[in-house]
């Protein structure tokens, strides 16, 4: 039969279609068409006004920028829904109807179970559900994909392949997402949040905004290589600029006297809770890793 579109192009396995095509999403595609994980003519990207359309079609040229998910989904083989977690019951209510259990759906949205979208779609539809990190927008995202009822090997692998594209990506059972949540998705914030901190102490020693925030940006910016690239432990690491007696192990005490490992253990422990609470969907029954 195959699915014929309106330019007469039946669908083929490497389609993708992204509904909601904002911050998320246009970065997936931007970073999808870069790295030649896919070429433009094989993407359509989707948003709920007209002009966000146009501003996608001008930006993503070659790219099927379209206001109608309907049409979108009938065109796709593989469907990301990169819309807000609000927005997605509507969005499920819009294409049910057109989603076909040979097709694939990733969900991009914080908080959203796959048993929540398996409601919407086909009885046996393979989903997967992606916990990504705002560096998707500088291809350093960390996403950790989890398969849902029907989703198998093969479907997380196309996941994970167009995940990889935008950085790194794991695969974890759906009982750690709230895990994922409180540390990977949040934890950009937290960073963010250090580093804030640590220019204000520039500041406050007499440095100029400008110098203390080159000063603390590059710092991060190579301990965080440093971690990735040694693959050495931040204990070990850290005991490199702690020499006896010196400065950084003052510093140390102080951070350790105010409580700091703590409150990371206590916040993270926080979001986590606070993350399951919000989460839409059932707990997913016995999967493991
Ligand atoms: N930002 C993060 O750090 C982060 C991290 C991990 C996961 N996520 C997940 O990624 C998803 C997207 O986040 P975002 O920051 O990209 O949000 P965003 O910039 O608000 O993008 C969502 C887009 O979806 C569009 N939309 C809403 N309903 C639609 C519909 N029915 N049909 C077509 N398009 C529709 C919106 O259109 P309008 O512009 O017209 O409203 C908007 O352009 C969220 O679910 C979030 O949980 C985000």
């Amino acid at each position: 039969m195959g699915h014929v579109m309106a330019n007469d192009q039946v669908t083929n396995e490497r389609t993708v279609a992204f509904l909601g095509g904002g911050r998320m999403g246009e970065a997936l595609v931007s970073g999808l068409i870069r790295s030649g994980g896919r070429s433009a003519g094989e993407i359509a990207v989707t948003a709920r006004r007209e002009e966000r359309v146009r501003e996608l079609a001008d930006r993503l040229p070659g790219v099927m920028a379209t206001i109608s998910n309907p049409d979108a989904v009938r065109w796709a083989q593989t469907i990301v829904l990169t819309v807000k977690p609000q927005d997605m019951q509507a969005l499920l209510e819009e294409i049910r109807g057109e989603v076909r259990p040979d097709q694939l759906v990733i969900t991009f949205a914080a908080g959203i179970r796959t048993s929540f979208v398996e409601r919407f779609v086909p009885s046996g539809t393979p989903v997967v559900r992606v916990m990504s990190n705002v560096p998707v927008l500088v291809d350093e995202a960390m996403s950790v994909i989890s398969p849902g009822s029907h989703a198998e090997d093969k479907h997380l692998a196309v996941a994970e392949e167009l995940l990889s594209t935008v950085g790194r990506v794991l695969r974890l059972s759906e009982k750690h997402q709230d895990a994922v949540t409180a540390t990977s998705g949040s934890g950009p914030a937290y960073f963010f949040l250090l580093a804030e901190a640590m220019i204000e102490a520039c500041i406050l020693l007499g440095l100029s905004r400008d110098v203390a925030t080159e000063l603390i940006i590059q710092t991060m910016v190579g301990s965080a290589k440093m971690l990735r690239d040694t693959g050495r432990h931040p204990v070990e690491l850290r005991e490199m600029v702690t020499s006896p007696g010196g400065t950084t192990i003052m510093a140390i005490r102080h951070l350790e006297q105010a409580g700091v490992r703590a409150a990371f253990l206590n916040a993270i422990d926080a979001a986590c809770k606070r993350s399951a609470e919000l989460a839409i969907g059932h707990e997913p029954e016995g999967r493991e890793d």
